[in-house]
């Protein structure tokens, strides 16, 4: 295959990130969209000269795909990666995989039973300065790990509904999970406190607005991830301290401390999203999996951590993961 025929399933917010990203990539052609409103289907077309689609299944009997980028909301993944997979079609599946450890677990293994490639959106793995930290961790011994994502309301209709989204631990910090675990290796137990203090006004909202989650790590260290929506500005930060040093992600720079000095990168990361994606045609195209730094199996693990704390919460338990 010279060019990786791309189709998409969702034409919402995220699908229009990939495609303006892919637009710029010359070894894809971008074929066809379907969407369940068949209004945001056709807009999506219309940019970029693609068949637009109101059906799946439609598409897929209609359409010759390589690779398919699953862009519904967390709620709405039904069968379409299983359907993918039965006609050997890449999966670019967005975060967060699903809401339910048991499907997710049985897409897994027919991603993998099918041999195809996949890819996940943690999207902030492809930042220079994660990959940089990760690489100054490989042979440190972590002692504690300090994480927070905080920022204010997001709009969009099924976020504030626990059923639809999983709620902003499954749906938006997920992504500081994920940079968590790449940075500091698989969590093994999760004991987390949540709550719904102030934004209880808004219509239809009922998911908690403020989250603290502890953590231990199959290494043996330990740390905590704090959650919120109720900040007037955005805060995201990953802390990994050991004996005598500190590692800090402070959105996309990098600060390194030690005893005598301390080194700070800015990104030179200009296009995440491009990087994420390049690096997934790349692979498709080659047949290179190591250019995939968040494949569906590992995504798997982000997932299972931000839905055994949300367990935990309503339990008042802790959950040991893996089990
Ligand atoms: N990686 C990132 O940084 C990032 C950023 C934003 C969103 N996301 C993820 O992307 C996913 C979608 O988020 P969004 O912001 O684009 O949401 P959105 O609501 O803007 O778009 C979702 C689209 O999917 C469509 N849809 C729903 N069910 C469908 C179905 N069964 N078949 C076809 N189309 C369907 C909706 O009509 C809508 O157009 C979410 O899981 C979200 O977490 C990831």
């Amino acid at each position: 295959m010279s060019k990786a025929r791309i189709g998409f399933v969702g034409a919402g917010g995220i699908a229009s990130a990939h495609l303006e990203a892919l637009s710029k990539n010359q070894k894809v052609e971008l074929t066809s969209v379907c969407d369940v409103v068949a209004a945001s289907a056709h807009k999506a077309a219309d940019q970029y000269g693609m068949q637009a689609y109101g059906d799946f299944d439609t598409m897929l009997d209609k359409e010759k795909l390589d690779v398919l980028f699953v862009c519904v909301p967390p709620f709405a993944h039904g069968d379409i990666e299983e359907k993918a997979c039965a006609k050997g079609i890449h999966l670019f599946v967005e975060k967060p995989l699903g809401l339910d450890m048991d499907v997710i677990r049985k897409k897994a293994k027919i991603i993998r039973d099918a041999g195809i490639m996949s890819a996940s959106g943690y999207v902030l793995r492809y930042l220079d300065t994660a990959s940089k930290a990760r690489e100054y961790l490989q042979d440190k011994t972590i002692g504690m790990v300090r994480a927070h994502y905080m920022t204010g309301f997001v709009t969009t209709p099924w976020w504030r509904d626990m059923a639809k989204s999983g709620g902003q631990l499954v749906e938006q910090t997920t992504h500081t999970v994920d940079m968590v675990r790449f940075l500091a290796g698989d969590i093994s137990k999760v004991y987390s406190q949540m709550a719904l203090r102030v934004m209880g006004d808004i219509e239809n909202l009922n998911i908690p607005d403020v989250g603290t989650l502890s953590v231990v790590f199959e290494s043996g260290a330990i740390g905590h991830v704090d959650t919120c929506f109720i900040q007037p500005d955005h805060r995201v930060a990953v802390e990994v301290q050991g004996r005598d040093f500190r590692v800090v992600l402070d959105g996309s720079t990098l600060t390194i401390t030690e005893k005598d000095r301390t080194d700070t990168y800015k990104s030179e990361t200009a296009d995440i999203m491009f990087a994420q994606d390049s690096a997934f045609i790349d692979a498709v195209l080659t047949g290179d999996r190591s250019l995939i730094l968040a494949p569906y199996d590992d995504a798997l693990r982000t997932v299972e951590v931000t839905l055994a704390a949300n367990q935990s919460a309503e339990t008042g338990s802790p959950v040991l993961l893996g089990q």
